[in-house]
């Protein structure tokens, strides 16, 4: 059987494609009672529609694969009620977003299979109960704990049985920083200015912010060895991702529109932290996390009881 933890966007997707006996959710902790079923409804990239009906999995033990689909704040919590109960055999594919969650539940479980995912597909629930398969792309999974290095083909195979594009990736923590690289780029921008990825390339604040911190993530990827790239590459990166996904709406400005906690921590706030250790400097990442994090639903309205947006400089065009 293989359990899926996070019953959101991403895990409702995989879980829609493998094969529907061999799947099941695994509940919260607070799921009081523990429901019996999850249904949805799943619309498939070409549009065709169908009906599922998924257990929710009380007892673990015949895992034989756990795919972990929570947000990056949310991971090790959910994953440290599960972990007694999981055999330490049991492979784990964490599928976030960003960098530092993962590294966090590598090093609480060193002696376990544990393994990250790179994702390009695009999943999301328009209703609760819709789950949309919005865009194709391919996914690259590697393996963070020497155990999970001779599971790595198994995995592969059997995420790869939902048709979807599945490869091993050797050097996944590159492949992380290469998803980081232009999520740092676009989302904190995207979700200040309140506009769709490809309406942040003209705006006065990410024209002036963007090369200063291109060249801090420059700076730290040439400090931690993941390739050398120049800052200009890295905005020309940026530039062409944002341009290619012109009319979409990033994750971060989707959960700050839907009121919810963003994943800023695990990606431009892993950048600072990340500086920190490292002694170098990350004003721009800094200033884009303060940003970011003032948004968000409880700082707004304790800070800004009367409604006012502090970036009202920042919308010089909008009607
Ligand atoms: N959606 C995509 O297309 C996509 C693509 C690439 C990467 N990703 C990454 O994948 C991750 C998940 O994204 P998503 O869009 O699927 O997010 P999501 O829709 O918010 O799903 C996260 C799910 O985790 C559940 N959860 C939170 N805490 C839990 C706990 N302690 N135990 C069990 N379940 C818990 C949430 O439950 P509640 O609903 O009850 O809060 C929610 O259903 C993120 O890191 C995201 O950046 C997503």
């Amino acid at each position: 059987m293989i359990g899926i933890l996070g019953a959101g966007s991403l895990g409702r997707l995989w879980a829609a494609l493998l094969p529907q006996d061999q799947v099941a959710f695994l509940p919260r902790p607070d799921a009081d009672p523990a429901p019996a079923l999850l249904s949805y409804s799943f619309e498939s990239i070409q549009g065709s529609q169908r009906s599922l009906a998924l257990p929710w999995l009380q007892q673990p033990d015949d895992l034989s694969l756990l795919l972990v689909t929570t947000k990056a704040g949310d991971t090790l919590t959910a994953l440290q009620h599960w972990l007694p109960k999981i055999p330490e055999s049991v492979p784990i594919v964490l599928f976030q977003n960003g960098l530092g969650s993962q590294q966090a539940v590598a090093d609480t479980s060193p002696q376990r299979p544990i393994l990250a995912a790179s994702t390009t597909e695009g999943a999301n629930r328009p209703d609760p109960n819709r789950l949309v398969h919005a865009g194709s792309g391919e996914t690259w999974v590697g393996a963070l704990t020497p155990r999970a290095r001779p599971e790595l083909p198994g995995v592969v195979a059997q995420l790869a049985t939902t048709g979807l594009v599945v490869h091993a990736e050797d050097q996944i923590l590159v492949r992380l920083w290469q998803k980081l690289v232009v999520n740092a780029g676009i989302n904190p921008f995207t979700a200040i200015l309140d506009c769709p990825n490809g309406d942040i390339l003209a705006n006065d604040f990410f024209q002036r912010h963007i090369d200063p911190l291109c060249r801090e993530i420059a700076g730290l990827m040439a400090a931690e060895g993941i390739g050398d790239p120049t800052a200009g590459e890295l905005r020309q990166r940026i530039e062409t991702v944002a341009r290619n996904t012109a009319r979409n709406t990033s994750s971060m400005r989707g959960d700050i529109l839907n009121r919810r906690t963003t994943e800023i921590d695990f990606i431009n706030g892993y950048l600072v932290q990340l500086g920190q250790r490292l002694d170098i400097p990350t004003p721009v990442n800094q200033l884009l996390t303060d940003r970011v994090k003032q948004l968000s639903p409880h700082k707004e309205s304790e800070e800004f009881p009367d409604g006012q947006s502090p970036f009202e400089d920042l919308h010089p065009h909008r009607g």
